[in-house]
């Protein structure tokens, strides 16, 4: 069976929520905690993009797909103003690290109604055979969008 843009996004959710338990984890003032919290960021940014071209936009074209994927583009605007808030020289705060917390809790929150309910939602949207093609221009766009913020 071919890849499937679904399995495509699950991985990258994975990744996502792999990094998520690193960051919490991190001591504060390691080059480490910047690392993975750069990592993150990268992730973040890169699967936000590629997943809104392939996965959201050809729901909100439907009827059926307008309201989930209005409500995924409002939470993604809201991770990255808490990306925002983390992206500060000093990452050793306690503060920093409630932020930390809220944008892991945002993300595992969103990933999960991802995986429960909008995918379901534009399975009925797109085609089988649209399923494989997307999964193609997703990873193509993803891997893009990772260098291109891994140099910002
Ligand atoms: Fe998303
Ligand atoms: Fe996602």
């Amino acid at each position: 069976m071919s890849e499937t843009l679904y399995d495509a996004l699950r991985e990258s959710h994975e990744i996502q929520r792999s990094l998520c338990r690193k960051l919490l984890r991190s001591k504060p003032g390691t080059a480490a905690r910047a690392d993975v919290f750069k990592q993150l960021r990268v992730e973040l940014a890169a699967l936000e993009a590629a997943e809104e071209r392939y996965l959201y936009v050809p729901m909100l074209v439907d009827d059926m797909g307008l309201n989930a994927s209005r409500h995924a583009l409002h939470e993604h605007h809201e991770l990255d103003e808490l990306v925002e808030d983390l992206q500060v020289t000093d990452k050793s705060g306690s503060s920093w690290m409630a932020t930390a917390k809220k944008l892991s809790e945002k993300v595992h929150h969103h990933l999960r109604e991802e995986e429960k309910k909008f995918f379901q939602v534009s399975g009925k949207i797109i085609s089988e055979a649209q399923k494989v093609k997307l999964a193609k221009s997703y990873r193509r766009d993803y891997e893009r969008m990772r260098r291109t913020y891994a140099e910002k």
